[in-house]
């Protein structure tokens, strides 16, 4: 039995220890905001938070998460009021939307660490995150529209 916390509350997963953390968030428990892209951990779109930390789901068994802290995009804020939320749905940033709640965990990852990233930062946090649209300049927009509006507001959540 593999316990763990997720987006506040207390699982007990008791399957395969080896079963991805992205099966059992989007067949087990429904929360399907977290995509499945490459399912090698190259593309970025399974991101979620391990303790803070941004990790690709389709690619960390459940034997990596016992006693740790999950957070995904349903976590992210209660009702879609992260600064990062509100700078991408100011900026428009998605097109087919369907690598964009990974960018937001790997940018909320990135905010928790540094409060004002540069370009540079940016650009090597988000590396690993692929949009086939294309929407990298409005990524790095929004991203910068969310750490001025931390700033203004004394830090973030
Ligand atoms: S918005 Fe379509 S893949 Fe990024």
């Amino acid at each position: 039995m593999i316990k763990l916390r997720i987006n506040g509350r207390e699982r007990s997963f008791d399957g395969d220890p080896e079963t991805p953390l992205l099966w059992y968030l989007r067949d087990e428990l429904d929360m399907t905001g977290t995509k499945f892209g490459c399912g090698a951990g190259h593309c970025g779109a399974s991101t979620v938070h391990r303790n803070g930390e941004a990790i690709r789901s389709c690619s960390t068994p459940m034997r990596d998460l016992a006693g740790k802290t999950v957070t995904t995009i349903e976590g992210l804020s209660p009702n879609n009021s992260h600064p990062l939320q509100i700078a991408w749905m100011h900026a428009n940033v998605p097109q087919c939307g369907y690598c964009q709640t990974g960018q937001i965990m790997q940018a909320a990852a990135l905010l928790k660490k540094n409060h004002n990233p540069s370009d540079k930062d940016i650009d090597d946090a988000m590396s690993g995150n692929i949009c086939r649209c294309g929407t990298y300049q409005r990524i790095r927009s929004a991203i910068k529209a969310a750490a001025k509006d931390t700033a203004k507001a004394g830090g973030i959540a």
